[in-house]
């Protein structure tokens, strides 16, 4: 059996972006992935299907509503869901391979199976234990559980479900107004379904900057997504052919039933790290199952490193990422670092929501003096003439130094957008050197611009 320098448990965008990182920096490195195919959660039944669908249902959406305005008459397009699948699981297996050469290339073994780790130093796959001089756990996550209610993944469905339902629901009722709530009731709203999402607090998408929720949520509404809020769902009950969701309102303490022929539950996520063999190994955990981990991303375990959903913060695939390459020049010997205060945040809706940095609401918490510039999409030429004039940019920066804190978008490729104001707080930015920055129209990176003058002496299309 090879030892190996690095063995790196889950090839997701943590593990895979870590093993290449890795093998770059001249380690003998092999990563241990138990499903088929590479790429993890994000992947197979993750970000880049959900992505899939979203395109393709929101193509059907511009043919039924913007085509004929702007002269493309005709019937618009029939779906053929099979297809539409088949599509999906193309695009699935396209990125899935790409992984799987891009291993070859860098000279990555891929050690099939599910491992454990019976001690430091030594890594378990099937019948096999492999020596690593370090190992990194990017194991990822999986859906939480829900009082009272079994996901069978046909009717009661997670996230990794709703990408593969038999057939389109009529009505369709979505347990948290979160990420993945939002995306799949997007989708499925595009599709002719009635879409209920039921959330347990008084805005959606917890965490974000309040004006963003509460556009976003209006947003949304108008596109046919009921909202039930404040209201914690209890149970769901099979019923002949479909569920019924239980909830109570938090305001008086009603009960309330909703019928459904679908319930996607999409309450949250937990680190997936059964079977690991943590506890025996005294790792140690916080009561939400997060690994703990130094700023250098070490175990309490001597040789023992983890990243991405398994460990604390936000469970996004860019960020695991971020962690996978840092933890390997850790690894090497050199400096690795992850800037934990410019991680975007994108809602792949549309419009897309995309946030970085503070938002207002922690700004006044913290007593800090910021100013805000806002600007809409109605003051920008390319969105009104792409029917996508929905949402502002909204850039909040130091009162006295113009720093820029935060960012928050809503609108047509917010999560593109973002980018310029993350490289902008990299490098310490003021929202004058985004003012002052020539911006090519007509773009909807004008739109960022614009909040960046609105910071300053005014915008000028508002
Ligand atoms: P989430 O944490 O974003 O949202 C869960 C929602 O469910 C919350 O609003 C919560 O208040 C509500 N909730 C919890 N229990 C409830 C109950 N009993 N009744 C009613 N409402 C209840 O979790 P989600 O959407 O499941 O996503 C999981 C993780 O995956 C998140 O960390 C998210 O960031 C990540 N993700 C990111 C994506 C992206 O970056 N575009 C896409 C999909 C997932």
């Amino acid at each position: 059996m090879p030892s190996y320098d690095v063995i790196i448990i889950g090839s997701g965008p943590g593990g895979y972006v870590c093993a290449i990182r890795c093998a770059q920096l001249g380690l003998k490195t092999a990563c241990v992935e138990g499903r088929e195919t590479l790429g993890g959660t994000c992947l197979n039944i993750g970000c880049i299907p959900s992505k899939a669908l979203l395109h393709a249902t929101q193509m059907l959406h511009e043919a039924q509503h913007t085509f004929a305005a702007m002269g493309l008459t005709g019937d618009a397009p029939d779906v053929d869901w099979p297809k539409m699948l088949a599509y999906k699981n193309d695009v699935i297996a396209q990125n899935t391979k790409g992984i799987e050469f891009l291993f070859k290339k860098n000279k990555i073994d891929w050690l099939k199976g599910w491992a454990s780790i019976p001690e430091a130093g030594k890594v378990k796959v099937g019948d096999d234990t492999h020596d690593a001089r370090h190992i990194v756990i990017a194991t990822g996550s999986e859906v939480s559980p829900l009082a009272g209610v079994d996901i069978d993944e046909k009717i009661v469905v997670s996230s990794e479900g709703a990408l593969e339902l038999d057939r389109i629901p009529k009505r369709l009722v979505v347990i948290g107004a979160g990420v993945i709530g939002l995306e799949l009731g997007s989708v499925y709203a595009r599709l002719g379904t009635k879409v209920t999402a039921i959330e347990y607090l008084d805005a959606i998408t917890p965490g974000m900057d309040a004006e963003v929720q509460r556009q976003f949520q209006k947003i949304l509404a108008k596109q046919g997504i009921d909202f039930v809020m404040g209201a914690a769902v209890q149970g769901v009950d099979r019923t002949d052919g479909g569920a019924n969701a239980r909830y109570k309102l938090r305001a008086d303490g009603s009960d309330h039933t909703i019928e459904a022929d679908t319930v996607l539950v999409a309450t949250g996520r937990r680190p997936f790290t059964g079977g690991l063999g943590l506890d025996a190994l005294g790792i140690a955990t916080t009561d939400r199952g997060q690994i703990v981990t130094d700023d250098r991303w070490a175990t309490n375990v001597d040789g023992i490193h983890a990243i991405g959903d398994a460990i604390a913060g936000p469970m996004l695939a860019h960020k695991a990422e971020d962690e996978g390459m840092a933890v390997a020049e850790v690894l090497a010997g050199k400096h690795g670092h992850v800037n934990y205060g410019v991680i975007p945040g994108v809602i792949y809706t549309h419009p897309e929501v995309a946030t970085v940095g503070a938002t207002e609401e922690q700004l006044k918490e913290a007593g800090h003096a910021y100013k805000t510039g806002k600007f809409s999409f109605m003051g920008n030429g390319r969105a009104k003439a792409n029917f996508a004039a929905d949402g502002f940019v909204k850039i909040l920066a130091d009162a006295e130094t113009d720093r820029i804190l935060g960012a928050h978008i809503i609108g047509p490729m917010a999560g593109d957008l973002i980018h310029e104001i993350c490289v902008a707080m990299e490098f310490g930015a003021a929202a004058q050197d985004l003012a002052m920055t020539c911006h090519a129209h007509p773009t909807y990176s004008e739109a960022v611009r614009e909040a960046a003058l609105a910071c300053g002496d005014g915008a000028i299309h508002a």
